[in-house]
């Protein structure tokens, strides 16, 4: 099966030229490309992902966007409520988008209990419910070079995968020397932030992932 693989630019590169440089050098691999709400317009691309919504209707989206990220932690960690993420979770869905819905426990608390509640919150009577790639992304190994490793990512897949039968990815800290272990486990894919702002390092997560 293709793996998805998403390319989380955050706040970066600088400037209109450099991202046009980036984008230019990635997008041969059809990865998902999140940049910059300020940079999105710049690109034609199939694959475009934006990293964040609001989720009143008006004035939403920039219209050339396919997937969504949603509940991101860096966002949880400025206050974004799961009853936030919900709403942003349905307005994404019912725009017709992909939403990638992120979860992942801190350092010290208990993974199953807070990836199933965080879930639970956020998909509960949700329609169209398999549209959603969940992204498993333990706050802890978040642009820390401290990632989770496969197996012990296995074990939460494997416990999501019991209760949602969606795609689910994983995320914190992805470099290509790892990112076969968690594509051959059963992972459908992986979330980079930092290593997809370096072109030849990004390609080669894509080419190990087995896209
Ligand atoms: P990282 O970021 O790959 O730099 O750890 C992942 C993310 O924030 O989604």
């Amino acid at each position: 099966m293709k793996k998805i693989i998403i390319a989380n630019w955050k706040m970066n590169p600088d400037s209109d030229e450099e991202a046009k440089k980036l984008f230019n050098f990635v997008k041969k691999t059809k990865a998902v490309i999140c940049p910059p709400f300020s940079y999105l317009h710049l690109f034609d691309y199939n694959f475009l992902c934006a990293q964040d919504v609001f989720w009143e209707e008006k004035g939403a989206f920039t219209d050339n966007v396919k997937y969504v990220i949603v509940g991101h932690s860096e966002r949880r960690a400025m206050g974004e409520t799961e009853e936030i993420i919900k709403k942003k979770l349905k307005a994404v869905l019912k725009a017709g988008l992909i939403p990638i819905l992120c979860v992942g426990e801190k350092k010290g608390q208990d993974s199953k209990k807070i990836v199933l509640n965080q879930l639970n919150s956020a998909l509960k009577g949700v329609k169209n419910l398999k549209k959603t790639i969940i992204a498993y992304e333990p706050v802890w190994a978040i642009g820390t070079g401290n990632f989770c490793s496969a197996d012990k990512a296995n074990k939460v897949r494997k416990f999501i995968k019991a209760k949602f039968d969606n795609k689910i990815l994983y995320g914190g800290s992805v470099n290509s020397k790892i990112t076969a272990d968690y594509t051959k486990i059963g992972f459908d894919g992986l979330l980079v932030g930092g290593a997809s702002l370096d072109a030849k390092e990004f390609i080669k997560i894509v080419k190990n992932a087995g896209i």
